[in-house]
């Protein structure tokens, strides 16, 4: 089974494949709509430093389990430590893959709407409040969004049934740089707004009192969530990867460049949401009734919007390749099942999640859970409970069950590469991400305040 797996063609495949996973909604999208809802700037510092302190250390452990394992999520834990209840992080990871693609691919169909409406001439023309009750008619709608989210499972499905290397790479190679490009020309266009300096000073200076501990959660939860880590997504990647992939260098090229589109997103939201009046946390459609706003004001802004909302579709599309290909890896491999059969039993099942979370933003919109909509419950579980929780514990079983040797060895590909600081990387491996995450939760919970108001 191990020799015949497919691998990624080239050095410059694995960056882009990878980075594929990563960049998507979650950064242009996300990021920005939980900096906003978690008072600007502190949220960026602390998000900044759990990505490189807690998020390159787990990516380069996830890493290290897929190559060395060669084998889906579940399969991994399976091979690395047989008989033990280790795959459980394996089955929390394909459960965590189900239920973001869930509602991952109802903002995905999001941007497919506002490619259609750029097309046929509806979206322009009105200006910031009407931007937003546009987006309200169409995010309640009973039927469109669904259309929609069930076009892009569509083209996931058809991307992960057509194999792993041709789909995942061509689409990858393309389009990632062009978004890049696309962001940088929007940036400009917002920082030279009238008022834009508010945003700037929003986004970059931060404001320490915000820091509360929900603040500090959503911060690990997005750390977790851009950088793809916690449910064995880059396991399964790491799993195609050749022998002489360089880990700790891909694993730093993806996180960089990661926070960079992440802290470009939010160039290139914020000064346009102080420009125009709009409340920057309005949640969710942050982002979708801003752009307009800023399209508006570029020249050909027919043009720039349809090829922008098109790459962004691109780059969430290859995010939710990645997603669709942990479960469908899965499926696959644990049932013995056709490739087409175990993709057509994910594609379905998400569809169907799906819809609920669509639904959420509209006839569903009073069926809360803890005051959370079915949407945003599904995102809190995942991002800031399963994923980090997945991290912590794939930490403590690499450093637990696995002879430092054998870690060495594979990620110095057998002492033919360089892994640069190694055991300052054992370190944060094997304490400083568990127990930081043992204590964001903790603190999350109240439990650090009880005990420190109880020792006073
Ligand atoms: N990281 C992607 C984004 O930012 C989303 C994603 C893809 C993801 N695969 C994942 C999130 C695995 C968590 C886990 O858009």
């Amino acid at each position: 089974m191990a020799e015949n797996r497919v691998t990624f063609g080239s050095k410059l495949g694995v960056i882009l494949a990878t980075v594929g996973c990563a960049v998507g909604l979650g950064s242009v999208w996300r990021f920005p709509y939980m900096l906003g809802t978690n008072g600007g700037a502190a949220f960026l510092l602390v998000y900044i430093l759990f990505t490189i302190f807690l998020g390159l250390p787990v990516m380069i452990t996830e890493f290290f389990v897929g190559r060395h394992s060669r084998s889906n999520t579940v399969g991994s834990f399976k091979k690395l430590a047989p008989g033990t209840r280790w795959s459980w992080i394996g089955y929390n990871g394909i459960l965590a893959a189900f239920l973001i693609l869930s509602y991952y691919s109802v903002v995905s169909g999001w941007t497919l709407e506002y490619v259609w409406q750029t097309l046929n001439g509806s979206l322009y023309g009105s200006g910031a409040a009407d931007y937003t009750e546009g987006f309200e008619a169409f995010s309640s709608d009973p039927f469109r969004p669904i259309f929609w989210t069930a076009v892009f499972i569509g083209l996931t499905h058809f991307v992960i049934v057509s194999g792993v290397d041709k789909g995942i790479e061509r689409a990858s190679k393309v389009m990632m740089p062009l978004l890049f490009l696309i962001l940088v020309v929007m940036c400009v266009r917002s920082v030279t707004l009238p008022d834009a300096e508010a945003g700037l000073v929003y986004l970059f200076k931060p404001d320490l009192s915000k820091l509360t501990s929900s603040v500090v959660l959503s911060a690990l939860g997005q750390a977790f969530f851009t950088l793809s880590l916690g449910m064995g997504c880059l396991i399964t990647y790491a799993s195609y990867f050749s022998k002489d992939t360089n880990m700790q260098a891909t694993a730093w090229q993806v996180t960089l460049i990661n926070t960079f589109v992440a802290v470009l997103a939010g160039v290139m939201i914020f000064p346009a949401v102080f420009s125009f009046g709009i409340e920057p946390s309005a949640g969710a459609e942050l982002v979708f009734i801003t752009l307009p706003n800023v399209f508006e004001q570029l020249p050909l802004s027919f043009l720039w919007s349809l090829i922008f909302y098109i790459l962004l579709a691109m780059a969430a599309l290859t995010s939710t390749i990645s997603l669709h290909e942990v479960a469908t890896a899965y499926v696959l491999e644990e049932f013995h099942l056709s490739r087409r059969k175990a993709a057509w039993i994910v594609s379905i099942g998400v569809f169907l999640l799906g819809i609920v979370s669509s639904l959420s933003f509209g006839v569903l919109k009073e069926w809360t859970i803890g005051g959370l909509t079915f949407f945003e419950a599904v995102d809190y579980l995942t991002a800031k409970i399963m994923l980090p929780l997945g991290g912590m514990l794939t930490c403590i079983f690499v450093g637990t069950r696995i002879d430092k040797k054998v870690l060495k060895a594979e990620l110095t590909n057998q002492g033919t590469v360089k892994f640069y600081l190694f055991s300052t990387y054992v370190f944060f491996m094997k304490y400083v991400a568990p127990a930081a995450i043992g204590i964001v939760f903790l603190n999350e919970l109240g439990v650090l305040d009880f005990l420190f108001k109880g020792t006073r």
